[in-house]
């Protein structure tokens, strides 16, 4: 273990996109476990579009870093030190805290993980925050009927991806190839490529029923137009506009009427008591193989600004990871 800890401050709130230097690297004691908590070394820390919000000073749903803290982040790491019953040196755990090498965090927040039931890492994506945003906004808002169509945006994300049949839209021909190869959709459509509009209509020729919104923008504009009668749209988020200075215009709202759409919103953090439930019907799809996931991976601490920077231009390819240090249980699985 080492004797100091490393992390990302947020310097600077960022105007528009953000910049490298709106962070900095900073050396810090190593945290003290006090009375119930742990302390956690971090393997794996997720990079989520949320930590714009956080970033920013506008009020939120959330509140947001202050300038000068550590980068809130989730963490899954290895215990060093526990001054928690519940938790031994060793065991591995969700829920260390920022983008850093060590956190101390209490025992009441942490969830163990069994290595040999899923990867590690998986905690942070498909099994984890993302996945449970998937389920519940499909499950509870979108609710997809047989023989109706269903489009996702941002199809080949953390959260787009967690493997219904549907029509993706996703950045560039190799994310699509992936999302109808790997994902098993019956179509993907590269939101870059020219006429949007028509190759939705060609992709979706009894219109929408279901709009998975994760990226706004342009997308939005395309798809909107297309929703059938009493279609939905899941209001997940909108990582296009993210940086935006000014909210865009939305659509008409009055097809809203006329067509009888449900557009609903949704913060999976009101829904944390579902994800007991939701590992438990995931994991062992997830064992099988049933359920698809992709990660991609980057090495160290110091690239997670950058990392984090490209997640809001679609430069990731799956559910965006920083590996902070080496992961001891990968390839000691069953
Ligand atoms: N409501 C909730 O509780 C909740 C929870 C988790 C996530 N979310 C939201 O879900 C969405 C997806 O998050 P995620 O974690 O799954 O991230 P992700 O999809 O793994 O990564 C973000 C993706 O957004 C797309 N994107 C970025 N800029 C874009 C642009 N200008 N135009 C079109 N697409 C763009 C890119 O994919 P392409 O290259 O394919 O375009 C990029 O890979 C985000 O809006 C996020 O805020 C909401």
């Amino acid at each position: 273990m080492e004797n100091r800890n490393r992390q990302v401050l947020l310097k600077r709130r960022p105007t528009g996109a953000p910049t490298t230097s709106d962070f900095e690297i900073a050396e810090a004691p190593l945290p003290d476990a006090g009375e119930g908590e742990v302390l956690v070394r971090g393997i794996y820390l997720s990079l989520d579009p949320y930590m714009r919000g956080r970033i920013s000073g506008a009020r939120s749903y959330a509140k947001p870093v202050e300038v000068g803290a550590v980068m809130e982040g989730r963490v899954v790491g290895e215990v060093m030190r526990s001054r928690n019953p519940g938790f031994r040196e060793g065991d591995f755990v969700l829920g260390g805290y920022g983008w850093q090498l060590y956190s101390a965090v209490p025992g009441t927040g942490l969830l163990k993980l069994d290595p040999a039931e899923a990867p590690l890492s998986t905690a942070l994506g498909v099994l984890g925050m993302p996945g449970l945003t998937a389920y519940v906004g499909l499950s509870e808002i979108g609710r997809p009927q047989r023989g109706e169509t269903v489009v996702v945006s941002a199809a080949s994300g953390a959260v787009g991806g967690a493997g219904a049949r549907v029509v993706g839209i996703a950045g560039g021909a190799d994310k699509c190839r992936y999302v109808e190869a790997e994902f098993g959709f019956d179509a993907c459509i590269d939101h870059r490529a020219a006429d949007l509009g028509a190759a939705l209509d060609r992709a979706c020729p009894n219109g929408i029923d279901v709009y998975w919104e994760n990226v706004g923008g342009a997308v939005q504009q395309a798809v909107f137009p297309r929703l059938n009668d009493f279609g939905r749209m899941v209001m997940c988020g909108m990582v296009a506009e993210y940086n935006d200075l000014e909210p865009r215009p939305g659509p008409n709202l009055m097809s809203a009427v006329r067509k009888r759409l449900k557009i609903q919103g949704f913060i999976v953090s009101d829904q944390w008591q579902r994800f007991a439930e939701y590992r438990a019907m995931a994991a062992p799809l997830l064992k099988s193989g049933e359920l698809k996931y992709r990660e991609d991976i980057v090495d160290g601490l110091d690239r997670a600004p950058e990392a984090f920077i490209g997640l809001l231009q679609g430069r990731n390819f799956g559910k965006l990871v920083v590996r902070l240090a080496d992961d001891p249980t990968r390839g000691a699985r069953a």
